[in-house]
């Protein structure tokens, strides 16, 4: 059988030997970025994917050629660390403080994220961002903590998050300063910056992408060194010893990551920064929901970070984020201020049955069937067979949106239940399913043929 494996086996074999040094680069320009979010992609083909010759090779999910499975005998396919077999969730400090993060901050985060309730719901990271630590290196070479940041280091805000039964994350950059240019990079520092963070006990680290000296790889392209120093660095964590999930972002170069790095990482951005505000987000979603067939067990799309209850976001707004995320089996990491949420806020980020979308284990990103003048029907596969269904109003006035249950993927049946997964309501349906759906809101249903009322 062919095995996403087997096709990010083969996918890195193509890519090595000549894709990505023939430019098959510039999937995020920063012209097409704005003027897609009123666009109606094709879904579910393969996306951008199909115009090249890579398409077949990209797709885990697609029937597969005979090809394939010469070249699937490759070995060291899947990122092997055996983490993330579904999207990571937790909290991470940037969204919402920037890079003025402290101890108390962090402390008091994960103290939140137990007494709210989120950690029973799943959430169990909680992650420094960029702006830690100093812009010199100690004179052992060591990266330094900013002391009025973390006067007493990093090690005991570990042990503190730990001691809740949760798991920390931190920031690194693979080029010489993180992109404020505010702190040093780990540039030529890889193993002793992996083991720095291991002895600390991290669990999680995000390799962001400035200040890379792309003078000392002259023949190389800025996907090509993207994937050299993932990799590097990808290595310097196994060599620790410790498993530590790896999350890369190298959306700075404009390279496509998810073409490559489901071998090397667990998770890869597939955009720039999302702000707090609608239409941030929904390019955000429209960005990542074209290329559903890299993500899966291990490895994830990551189109950034929750913006859920932050600056201009609505409760509806809010809503649609976090449903569209979990359809796209985006990791779930909460942005805003725990301390401070509102009930709403807190409300939609432990709703369980959608995180159970998010979270199922079969471990597909939904996909797109239908999208017409900002009215979006998503579907996604779950393991017991169900589909979770969002239908999207992307537009600004209240809308009707309308699909079929074999449309969306469900087998041929008598009778359909559909759970509304935000009122809880559950109705059956002989195969239409339709709502009136509000101003960038969504319906969201969990499908499931009747008789079999599904499961959260
Ligand atoms: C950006 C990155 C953000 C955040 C920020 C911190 O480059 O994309 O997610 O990490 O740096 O300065």
């Amino acid at each position: 059988m062919f095995t996403r494996g087997a096709a990010r086996n083969l996918l890195a074999g193509v890519v090595l030997a000549g894709c990505a040094v023939a430019g098959v680069g510039g999937g995020v320009s920063a012209g097409i970025y704005p003027a897609r979010v009123m666009a109606s992609p094709s879904a579910p083909t393969r996306g951008a994917a199909a115009t090249s010759g890579m398409a077949l090779a990209r797709s885990p999910h697609a029937p597969q050629p005979a090809t394939v499975h010469l070249l699937s005998s490759q070995s060291n396919a899947l990122m092997p660390n055996g983490l993330a077999l579904t999207p990571p969730m937790g909290w991470n400090g940037y969204n919402d403080f920037g890079r003025r993060v402290t101890a108390v901050i962090v402390e008091a985060a994960a103290r939140a994220m137990v007494t709210s309730g989120m950690k029973a719901a799943g959430y169990a990271y909680v992650n420094l961002d960029g702006g830690w630590n100093l812009r010199t290196r100690s004179a052992q070479g060591q990266l330094q903590p900013n002391p009025r940041l973390f006067p007493h280091g990093i090690q005991p805000v570990v042990d503190y998050v730990h001691s809740l039964g949760l798991k920390f994350g931190i920031y690194a950059s693979a080029g010489t300063r993180n992109c404020a240019g505010s702190s040093a990079g780990s540039y030529g520092h890889y193993r002793q910056d992996a083991a720095t963070f291991a002895s600390w006990g991290v669990d999680y680290i995000k390799l962001d992408w400035c200040y890379v000296p792309y003078k000392d790889y002259p023949s190389m392209t800025h996907q090509q060194v993207s994937q050299t120093l993932a990799r590097q660095m990808g290595q310097a964590i196994a060599a620790t010893g410790r498993q530590i999930l790896y999350d890369v972002n190298d959306t700075a170069v404009r390279t496509t990551a998810w073409t490559w790095a489901a071998p090397v990482a667990n998770l890869w951005r597939t955009t720039p920064d999302i702000r707090a505000n609608y239409t941030s987000m929904v390019a955000h979603f429209i960005r990542d929901v074209r290329d559903y067939h890299y993500a899966g067990r291990g490895g994830w799309n990551d189109p950034d970070m929750l913006e859920v209850g932050n600056g201009a976001m609505t409760p509806t707004d809010s809503r649609t984020q976090f449903s569209l995320w979990a359809e796209m089996a985006a990791p779930l990491i909460a942005g805003n201020n725990l301390t401070k949420m509102s009930a709403v806020t807190r409300g939609i980020l432990t709703n369980r049955a959608v995180i159970a979308v998010d979270q199922d284990r079969l471990a597909r990103q939904g996909y797109s069937v239908a999208s017409s003048h900002g009215h979006w029907v998503l579907t996604k596969p779950l393991a017991n067979g169900d589909r979770a269904v969002v239908l999207f109003n992307q537009t600004d006035a209240g809308a009707t949106i309308s699909t079929t249950t074999s449309r969306v993927g469900m087998p041929p049946a008598a009778v359909y239940s559909l759970r509304n997964l935000w009122t809880e309501a559950v109705t059956e349906t002989a195969a239409a399913i339709t709502a009136t759906v509000p101003a960038h809101g969504v319906v969201m249903y969990r499908v499931a043929t009747a008789g079999r009322m599904s499961g959260r």
